[in-house]
């Protein structure tokens, strides 16, 4: 049975992965400083499971705890989800995201040469291909060229080092994804996304808004040349994203390889309001606001090679992620007694 490390295993895309790992056979450890998640989550994962992961509550940047901890476990593989990821936040604090998502991943690699741990997945995202002239995003298209903030160029620049490192260490074997738009919740209503202060992204903004956190959602501009002027984006079953870093581990060779992980079907702002209405039986209160700077009228995956290679394709539908988000905030109403 393969040993893996999952850094910022606690968080949204991280936790619900473990659990696919467990299930599929795997023994899993989890790092993280617990800056955006709660070590509750750990309980979480083995009410699911029936196996508790070993979870060192730690920081990447350090250096010494990761020596040791690397010392003391002889990993097969790492899956680097940790990370810094608010793109608003970044551009008001470039060098936190610099220090923390770039220094922690170069800390990461020098411990697996060191213990000789050679395989690597990278939790990278769509942001990579900035703007592009067709809106359907392949692996081959140029990368890095128009990001707009330093959280999205922090992938990018990790992206480079992946690769510039599997030229160096001959035994490195490494695959970069590129995530679309998680969304979602595990069908346990156990784990989900929630994330520590204010969300920047939609659906999380959603969940505010059915609950009453937040009046209501703000859509950035209805006047895009998309169908309902809303923009469109790749919004994926964060089970359906887990499932595939599973596939991932499964087709690990020599060098790197990148997939784009989404389903290849874009969907509007307005039409995912419309599908939370469907699954909440509630009409969520919003209002058209002028765009949001730096927002693209539409992207998606061409999830291709992911599918013919990977042999895995996404499974779950948008109402498959609205009742499950529902389940998963009710859960949470429920476990603070609300
Ligand atoms: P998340 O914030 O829920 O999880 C990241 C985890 O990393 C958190 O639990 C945080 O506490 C931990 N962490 C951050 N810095 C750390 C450090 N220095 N040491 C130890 N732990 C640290 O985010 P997520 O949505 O699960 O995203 C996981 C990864 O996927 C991130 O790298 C993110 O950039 C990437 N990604 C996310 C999305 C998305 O929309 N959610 C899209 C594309 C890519
Ligand atoms: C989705 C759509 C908004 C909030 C970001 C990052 C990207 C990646 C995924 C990590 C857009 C609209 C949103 C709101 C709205 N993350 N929206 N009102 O912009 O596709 O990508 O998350 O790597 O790097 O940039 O996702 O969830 O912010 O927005 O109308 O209050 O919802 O305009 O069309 P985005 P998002």
């Amino acid at each position: 049975m393969k040993k893996i490390l999952a850094t910022g295993g606690t968080g949204y895309i991280g936790s619900h992965t473990v659990v696919e790992l467990i299930q599929a056979g795997y023994e899993v450890e989890i790092i993280d400083n617990l800056f955006n998640s709660k070590a509750t989550v750990i309980d979480k994962i083995e009410k699911i499971t029936g196996v508790r992961p070993k979870f060192y509550e730690a920081d990447l940047l350090d250096e010494e705890k990761l020596d040791q901890i690397f010392a003391e476990a002889k990993y097969d593989a790492v899956l680097h989800f940790a990370g810094l990821k608010a793109v608003g936040e970044s551009v008001e604090k470039p060098l936190d995201y610099y220090r923390n998502n770039i220094m922690s991943t170069v800390n990461l690699l020098e411990a697996m040469k060191k213990y000789g741990t050679h395989e690597f997945i990278f939790s990278s995202s769509a942001t990579v291909y900035g703007e592009q002239e067709q809106p359907e995003c392949v692996e081959t298209m140029e990368t890095g060229r128009s990001i707009t903030n330093p959280y999205g160029r922090t992938k990018y620049f990790i992206e480079e080092i992946i690769k510039d490192y599997a030229i160096a260490d001959k035994d490195f074997k490494a695959i970069t994804l590129r995530y679309f738009n998680p969304i979602g919740a595990h069908s346990s209503g156990l784990i989900g996304e929630d994330p520590n202060g204010i969300p920047n992204n939609l659906m999380p903004i959603i969940m505010r808004v059915s609950d009453g956190r937040i009046p209501e959602l703000q859509v950035f501009g209805d006047d895009y040349p998309t169908a309902d002027g809303t923009c469109r984006r790749d919004y994926i079953h964060v089970v359906d994203l887990a499932k595939g870093h599973v596939a991932a581990l499964e087709h690990m060779k020599n060098g790197v390889q990148i997939f784009n992980l989404g389903t290849g079907q874009p969907t509007s702002v307005k039409e995912m309001i419309k599908a939370f209405n469907e699954a909440s039986g509630k009409e969520l209160p919003y209002k058209i606001v002028g765009r949001r700077a730096g927002d693209l009228a539409e992207m998606w995956a061409n999830a291709d090679k992911a599918n013919e290679v990977l042999g895995w394709k996404t499974e779950l539908t948008i109402a498959d992620a609205m009742r499950d988000t529902i389940n998963y905030l009710n859960h949470e109403k429920e476990e603070h007694g609300e």
